[in-house]
């Protein structure tokens, strides 16, 4: 992504204190143009801490996420809820004027995520589902190989990211009012890489492709009902086919593979959490070579990437941020969607929805 140096600050506030707040904070505090200027938490205690954490004056930690959508230091806001409470603080965010980076899954469903971008069009606001990947340049670097041809007629794409977490009904990996399970967790990964690397073989002006076909199998948890893993065959039109898979439940090889008519990627590091930044590398297999290209992308915190993306996007204007737009969010909600569906997997927002 091309970038420039004088990139105007953009002062930020973060929605809630867990696991993820921590970190992009962190990633704030590496970004270019990010400033974290307040938090807020649904208690003055958490909020504290906090901001004692980060360098905040106390002053900017504010005890209710209502409270910090009033503070008019704040430009953007990063929400970092589970994911069944990003809705509502996206269209109260919006509503407040404030721009609007949402943790993935943006919604807990297609209903949710078309609630959420008109929300925040109707703001004038900006919206991006925090899909940090997509801010990293060796994400665009795949997909500029897919388009131009180097692996030949792209046929199957292999995708995982799962991991196994032990079980406790309690936390929100495998509750089912707090949006547990692998799907919604971690499958919105592979997703939305298969649905992109589908953009990119169709070789057309959108970045991205549905699946036309979708079959899944799973196993559900017996006493939670989430999902513990899951996989999905996904065909696009063009015939390009995708085989996803996802687990809180199960400890897979998070990576992904791209076969064509000519050659193959082979990405280890797709998602690119663990990187305080610094060089990535993933291979390119030439049919016929002897010896595989080793390609490399240098960037810095893909946090602080994903907040520049926005800072870059609000800068010129814009109210979306290339890399992952509203459009895409909502056709990687359509497909999680298809996937829980073929599981018989659903979650008491899908009864909102089908009441409203
Ligand atoms: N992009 C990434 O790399 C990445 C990584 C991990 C997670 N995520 C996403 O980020 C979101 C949060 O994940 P996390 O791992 O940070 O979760 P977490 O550690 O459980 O933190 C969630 C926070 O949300 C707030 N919250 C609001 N309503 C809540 C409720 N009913 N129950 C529990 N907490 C509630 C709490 O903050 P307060 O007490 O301060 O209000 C809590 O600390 C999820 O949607 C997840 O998918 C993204």
């Amino acid at each position: 992504m091309a970038t420039s140096p004088e990139l105007p600050p953009l002062r930020w506030g973060i929605l809630s204190t867990g696991r993820i707040a921590g970190v992009f904070a962190r990633g704030l505090a590496a970004s270019r143009a990010g400033r974290l200027v307040a938090v807020g938490s649904r208690t003055a205690e958490s909020a504290a801490r906090f901001a004692a954490e980060h360098g905040l004056a106390p002053a900017a930690a504010h005890g209710s996420y209502e409270a910090l959508l009033a503070d008019p230091a704040v430009e953007a806001v990063y929400i970092a809820t589970p994911h069944p409470e990003h809705a509502v603080w996206v269209e109260r965010a919006a509503a407040a004027g404030k721009h609007i980076l949402c943790e993935k899954p943006a919604g807990m469903n297609l209903a949710e995520g078309r609630r959420m971008v008109a929300a925040a069009r109707g703001a004038g606001v900006l919206f991006m589902e925090a899909f940090m990947y997509r801010c990293h340049p060796q994400t665009a670097r795949i997909a500029a190989l897919v388009r131009d041809g180097a692996i030949g007629v792209p046929r199957l794409v292999q995708a995982n990211y799962g991991f196994r977490a032990d079980f406790n009904p309690a936390s929100r990996l495998w509750n089912r009012e707090l949006g547990g399970g692998g799907i919604l967790d971690v499958g919105c990964y592979p997703m939305s890489l298969a649905r992109l690397i589908a953009g990119a073989a169709a070789g057309g002006a959108e970045a991205f492709a549905e699946p036309a076909g979708l079959v899944a199998q799973g196993r559900l948890q017996p006493e939670t009902g989430v999902d513990e893993f899951a996989t999905a065959g996904l065909g696009f039109a063009g015939g390009l086919v995708a085989q996803i898979a996802t687990g809180v439940g199960l400890g897979l090889e998070n990576n992904a593979r791209v076969y064509g008519t000519e050659g193959w990627l082979e990405v280890p590091h797709p998602w690119i959490i663990t990187r305080g930044g610094g060089a990535l590398t993933f291979r390119l297999h030439r049919r016929g070579a002897a010896e595989p290209e080793t390609i490399t992308t240098e960037a810095g915190n893909i946090y602080g990437l994903e907040a520049d993306a926005v800072a870059e996007a609000l800068r010129g204007g814009g109210r979306a941020v290339a890399a992952m737009t509203p459009e895409d969010t909502l056709g990687n909600l359509a497909a999680l969607d298809r996937w829980r569906a073929a599981l018989g997997l659903s979650y008491p927002a899908d009864a909102v929805a089908a009441a409203g």
